[in-house]
């Protein structure tokens, strides 16, 4: 389980390596007979920084909220090399030839990684103990198209043309590459896919069937991860929904989608094997090139996101139109140490609304409206500050109706860094009445913001000095009856 020195901004409901690198989530898989989840991760165990040998570090979980630190589950032939990023498949019917009846097909795991050397090919190791340890496939690579640059394969098994495929990326001519296999060990190319917003490259591509909601339909959704070159600075991730044939990747329409409006939500992952009727399931690592290597921890970096379930709806984009969204809701099993709930509040400016949270780990969620929606000269701010107990370190969470968008401010904290963007702000359609919903986690060093119920996701780092924490949630504005706070409810979290 996660634990937190004193003085030690760790997370606690988001996975943070004990000590060490961490960037990418790779292989994340559900063990059915185990009732186990799996999650591997880039991993340079010898230094706080990225740097090879590079492996796939290694945790699991009961409930996709406390992990526990497993052994290193890959490492590379050479101390100059890197087990890059890849996915994790379950082989149920063998077809790769690794196992024999003794091993449960649930746990027939098979990994797909990038071997990084001189070039980037797509490799194959096995698992006889359901995850822990691995083998490599003698044969390997098993896709080899002598590129430096080719690399991040995501595979599953697709039913309706009955073969494995892999989506990867030429990365730096912009191509996400489909193969398809009956194997795992002969691929045969398909197609290539290219939209959206270039950036500097292409990394850790996803392709997955995603239900709509309330509609016995699905869509495909491709994920397409660029870095560095992203609108708001370094990584990101676009996606883009379609339809899939087992060939091709047919997008319904030319909008080019993000999936997190931050700065630290990148090279997300889907799980492989679950089966779940409202949605999939993935994580991304909680980071950015830009500055992820740079940030104040000192035993360790990066954590990854907390689990999303992704769905699909169709959302009002504006009066107008209405767009198929990813709706995304966090997953995540905690008991409430102490709660506080207002209803039905016109705030003035003397009011505020105080919680606090000696962990730093606790949940919110806030309905309200703009009701006196003047254009005003000065910012008709409603705001969230979340703060250290002495109160002089604090993010901002807020909206004013006159920008008609959502800020926060993570510029009064001491990390200062020029790519550590301090102010970042989303734009959310409201309901047809005005209404505002939203829910956010702060977790110590994290804050992820969801809003109207998953259409727009949020999710930025911010750093503390030692022995801070975000201890103190207190909502106010600077205006008499400007916002009506139809509820605001506050949950400190035990993990
Ligand atoms: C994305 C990435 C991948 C690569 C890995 C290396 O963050 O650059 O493209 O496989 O990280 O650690």
């Amino acid at each position: 389980a996660a634990t937190a020195a004193a003085g030690d901004n760790r997370p606690l409901l988001h996975y943070t390596p004990e000590k060490g690198w961490m960037n990418d989530p790779n292989g994340l898989f559900y063990d059915k007979k185990a009732d186990l989840w799996h999650i591997y991760f880039q991993y340079n165990p010898h230094d706080p920084f990225w740097n090879q040998p590079l492996y796939w570090g290694h945790a699991t979980s009961k409930d996709l909220t406390t992990w526990n630190h497993e052994k290193l589950a890959i490492s590379p032939d050479r101390d100059d090399e890197g087990i890059f990023s890849g996915s994790i498949v379950i082989d149920h019917n063998n077809t790769s030839g690794f196992f024999d009846d003794s091993i449960d097909p649930d746990q027939r795991v098979v990994a797909i990684y990038t071997n990084n050397a001189d070039i980037q090919t797509q490799d194959l190791a096995y698992s006889l103990d359901g995850g822990y340890t691995f083998t490599k496939f003698h044969n390997n690579p098993v896709l080899d198209v002598n590129s430096t640059q080719f690399r991040d394969p995501k595979v599953f098994w697709h039913q309706h043309s009955n073969q494995w495929i892999m989506v990867v990326v030429k990365s730096q001519e912009y191509k996400v590459q489909i193969f398809g296999s009956p194997d795992l060990k002969n691929w045969k190319f398909h197609s290539n896919f290219t939209a959206g917003y270039p950036g500097f490259q292409f990394e850790c591509p996803g392709l997955i069937e995603i239900p709509i909601t309330g509609t016995n339909e699905s869509k495909w959704v491709m994920f397409i991860a660029i870095n560095p070159g992203s609108p708001v600075g370094g990584s990101t991730n676009q996606y883009f929904i379609g339809d899939f044939d087992g060939v091709e990747f047919k997008p319904i329409d030319h909008f080019t989608r993000f999936v997190d409006l931050g700065k630290d939500y990148y090279a997300l992952q889907t799980f492989s094997d679950v089966e779940k009727a409202d949605g999939v399931l993935a994580i991304a690592w909680a980071s950015n090139w830009q500055y992820a290597n740079n940030v104040p921890t000192k035993e360790w970096r990066s954590s990854l996101s907390l689990t999303r379930n992704f769905s699909l709806d169709y959302v009002a984009a504006n009066p107008e139109s209405k767009l198929l969204t990813l709706i995304q809701t966090p997953v995540f099993q905690t008991d409430v140490a102490k709660t506080l709930e207002k209803k039905n509040i016109t705030l003035s400016a003397n009011d505020s609304i105080d919680f606090e949270a000696d962990s730093g780990v606790f949940e919110f969620e806030l309905k309200f409206k703009a009701i006196n929606a003047l254009a005003h000269s000065d910012l008709a701010n409603l705001d969230l500050y979340i703060s250290s107990a002495d109160g002089k370190e604090s993010i901002r969470f807020g909206y004013d109706p006159v920008g008609q968008s959502f800020y926060l401010d993570r510029s009064n904290t001491p990390y200062k860094n020029p790519y550590f963007t301090g102010q970042l702000s989303a734009y959310v359609e409201p309901s047809s009445d005005g209404q505002y919903k939203i829910y956010g986690v702060v977790d110590r060093n994290i804050i992820e913001l969801y809003f109207n119920d998953g259409v727009t996701a949020m999710t930025n780092t911010f750093f503390m000095s030692e022995g801070n924490t975000p201890s103190r949630a207190q909502l106010k504005t600077n205006f008499d009856d400007e916002f009506y706070i139809e509820s605001i409810s506050f949950n400190e979290l035990s993990v």
